[in-house]
């Protein structure tokens, strides 16, 4: 397995152009089941989530194209792909490939409402949380669906006629329940109403894209999102937008290292909190025409506190970052996570600096210190992995950050990206 080496106190200078968003690159592929037509999205990330939903879908007849580069396109910018479901071979989604990545469980909103069945593996654990998929089979159930779980596996069939809309409020807010009912609902009979949705910028930017597709949605950005079904969507062009978690990691290793870049393609109100709860530690940042710039010269990072919320407040994706950032703070910081009952494997890890932090339930207590040490550290998970990195690029001396795959699922040319703005950061081979 690679491993990343990294010599801390170097600090940040230049430009970083922000990916697409993984989190939205993913729906929006999953979208693409909903129509017979093809569906062109730009603006795609080079990452290994994207690679494994690409399995997935081709395993379910849909075809993938990669194009080229067009004139006048920026060097390094997002793929231009389309993926043609014209014909839906297969409505099962086998363990294999689900359970190397929970969003894949998504699949079965397109595939019911179109195909009126289908039979998708169970995501299973995760290293953050237990993330059951309940809050889905509520959705769904609302909608008509029939559901059994058998050996592990959902098995779904809509009514005769199709799936039927409905009144679906959520108890709680799931990005994932949001996304598939958002799906399914397009091709459902009559109206449906989703109360409590998530509004996470990712959730707004597949309803524009459903909406180009023909689906009649209102409330796009809102916790109430209204669908009138249509009996068939058509092929469109949609562009995935700005990866926020990328932009507010960079934001925060720039934070952690010092120096100043700018973020380039990133949008602030898409992660307003975070950026607020930066300016809060002593860090400036500016916007920009073309995006965000973060600056830190040399003076100490502040304390803040922190408690993690569905959008618009602070996101658990950066969750570890900024404790990463909070390690060097010149007091003491409080971060709350809401979300993921066991989301702090990465404190762990980060005593391995010489970070001084303890936890207690949801809590965490983080006591800052002048000067992390490097050292030798894994990942458990994708967020956590690159809170290292993001610790290691101020740590005094050499860190080794090893299974760097988790990296690879959420973070495309992280080592070049940096290394442009004057990191010393390499990736091993194994
Ligand atoms: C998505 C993001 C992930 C982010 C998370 C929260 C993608 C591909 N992933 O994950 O990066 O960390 O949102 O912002 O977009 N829950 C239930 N029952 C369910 C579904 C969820 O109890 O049926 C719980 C989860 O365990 C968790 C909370 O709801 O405690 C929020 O999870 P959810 O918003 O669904 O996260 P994901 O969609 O999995």
């Amino acid at each position: 397995m690679d491993r990343i080496r990294l010599v801390g106190g170097n600090e940040l200078n230049g430009e970083i152009l922000i990916s697409g968003a993984k989190n939205a690159a993913l729906p929006l592929m999953i979208s693409s089941l909903l129509t017979h037509e093809p569906l062109v999205l730009e603006n795609v990330p080079r990452l290994a989530d994207v690679k494994q939903l690409e399995r997935i879908l081709e395993n379910h007849g849909v075809d993938i194209a990669v194009h080229g580069r067009r004139r006048g396109e920026a060097e390094g910018g997002g793929q231009r792909m389309t993926f043609h479901a014209k014909d839906i071979v297969d409505t099962t989604a086998p363990y294999d490939l689900v359970s190397k990545m929970r969003a894949s469980f998504w699949v079965i909103g397109p595939l019911l409402a179109r195909e009126h069945n289908a039979r998708v593996s169970l995501p299973g654990g995760c290293a953050i949380g237990t993330r059951p998929v309940d809050l889905f089979l509520y959705g769904l159930k609302a909608l008509g669906a029939d559901i059994d779980i058998d050996e592990g596996y959902v098995v779904a069939k809509a009514p005769k006629g199709g799936l039927v809309g409905t009144t679906i409020t959520f108890p709680k807010v799931s990005v994932g329940a949001t996304h598939t009912i958002l799906m399914a609902a397009t091709l459902a009979k009559g109206t449906t109403i989703i109360e409590n949705a998530a509004r996470e910028p990712e959730i707004g930017n597949v309803a524009e894209c459903l909406v180009a597709m023909g689906a009649k949605i209102s409330g796009i950005g809102t916790e109430r999102l209204v669908i009138e079904g249509v009996s068939e969507l058509h092929g469109a062009t949609h562009e995935v937008l700005p990866d926020r978690i990328e932009t507010g990691t960079y934001a925060m290793a720039t934070a952690m290292a010092g120096g100043n870049v700018l973020l380039r393609g990133a949008r602030a109100e898409h992660l307003q909190a975070a950026l607020d709860t930066l300016s809060g530690s002593g860090v400036h940042i500016t916007n920009e025409d073309n995006g965000i710039r973060v600056y830190r010269n040399g003076n100490g990072i502040q304390p803040v506190d922190v408690e993690t919320q569905p959008f618009p407040g602070f996101p658990t994706d950066l969750q570890a970052q900024f404790m990463a950032l909070m390690t060097m703070s010149t007091g003491t910081s409080h971060i709350r996570e809401t979300i993921f009952e066991n989301r702090y494997m990465h404190v762990a890890e980060l005593a391995r600096f010489g970070a001084d932090i303890s936890v207690d339930g949801q809590v965490a207590t983080v006591h800052g210190k002048p000067q992390l040490k490097g050292a030798q550290v894994m990942a458990t998970d994708l967020r956590a992995s690159v809170s290292l990195v993001i610790a290691g690029l101020a740590a005094r001396g050499e860190t080794i950050v090893n299974r760097v795959y988790h990296l690879d699922r959420g973070f495309e040319r992280l080592e070049e990206k940096l290394s442009r703005c004057g990191a010393e950061i390499e990736r091993l081979a194994s």
